[in-house]
């Protein structure tokens, strides 16, 4: 089955680091794995490609194309770059004031332009109800009637960067309740995880119900990332 990786680099990385990550992951031999990355904004036009199964995203999009908008990057000005893909909603965004209504603008503003949302979405603590989960997807995709892609990525804010997970059996419940709302829609989705991922602990959270991963800290250690993505194309 298609697998997606999303590698999300934060506010991390060079020049020198992006040259070795690229000459790296162009040479990679993919079956049917599809691996999206990240970088921050300025190093984008950086990044030449030559694999057809690498694509590239950016951590935030503008929510609007109104022209005053100082500092903000619109799909029209990644789509020039090559830029597929938005991650939008992040947690590390949401604590600086990303509301579930901002979510939602920049997703229609993603949708509008061609280019493909990857939600994040994920409780703050281990005791909170599956129910917040369903408010953000709900919040995020209100008013959409057309058709459309959408790439989800449940990460627990309580497993990022923490080396702690989820169970399978939890992560399996997350995407049969995001399945039963996604499947009355006109929606082509895919469901992600994210949080903590590493050498050691892939391939159990791999038996989950879920189409791939979104990856931090390990997107950076570029041998450490193709073992998970080459023993994610092999399974
Ligand atoms: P880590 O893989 O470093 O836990 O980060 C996950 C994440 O936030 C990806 O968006």
């Amino acid at each position: 089955m298609h697998k997606i990786i999303v590698a999300n680099y934060k506010m991390n990385g060079s020049k020198k680091l992006y040259r070795s990550i690229q000459n790296k992951l162009n040479k990679l031999e993919l079956k049917d794995t599809e691996l999206i990355l990240c970088p921050p904004f300025l190093y984008v036009p950086f990044f030449k490609l030559s694999n057809s199964n690498i694509h590239l995203g950016v951590q935030d999009v503008s929510n609007t194309i109104d022209r005053k908008s100082t500092g903000q990057i619109k799909p029209e000005m990644l789509k020039e770059f090559g830029v597929e893909y938005s991650i939008v909603g992040h947690s590390e965004r949401r604590i600086l004031g990303e509301t579930d209504e901002l979510v939602n603008q920049k997703i229609k503003v993603l949708l509008s332009s061609g280019m493909t949302p990857i939600l994040c979405v994920g409780e703050q603590s281990k005791d909170e109800n599956l129910s917040i989960v369903i408010k953000q997807v709900k919040e995020a995709i209100k008013g959409i009637k057309s058709h459309f892609k959408l790439i989800i990525a449940y990460e627990p804010v309580w497993a990022i960067g923490t080396g702690e997970l989820p169970s399978v059996q939890h992560v399996n419940e997350v995407a049969r309740s995001l399945k039963k709302i996604l499947n009355k829609l006109d929606v082509e989705y895919k469901i992600l995880y994210g949080g903590s991922i590493s050498n050691e602990n892939f391939q159990d959270m791999a038996k989950a119900d879920i189409d791939g991963f979104l990856v931090g800290g390990i997107s950076l250690e570029v041998d450490k990332f193709i073992k998970i993505v080459k023993g994610i194309d092999n399974e």
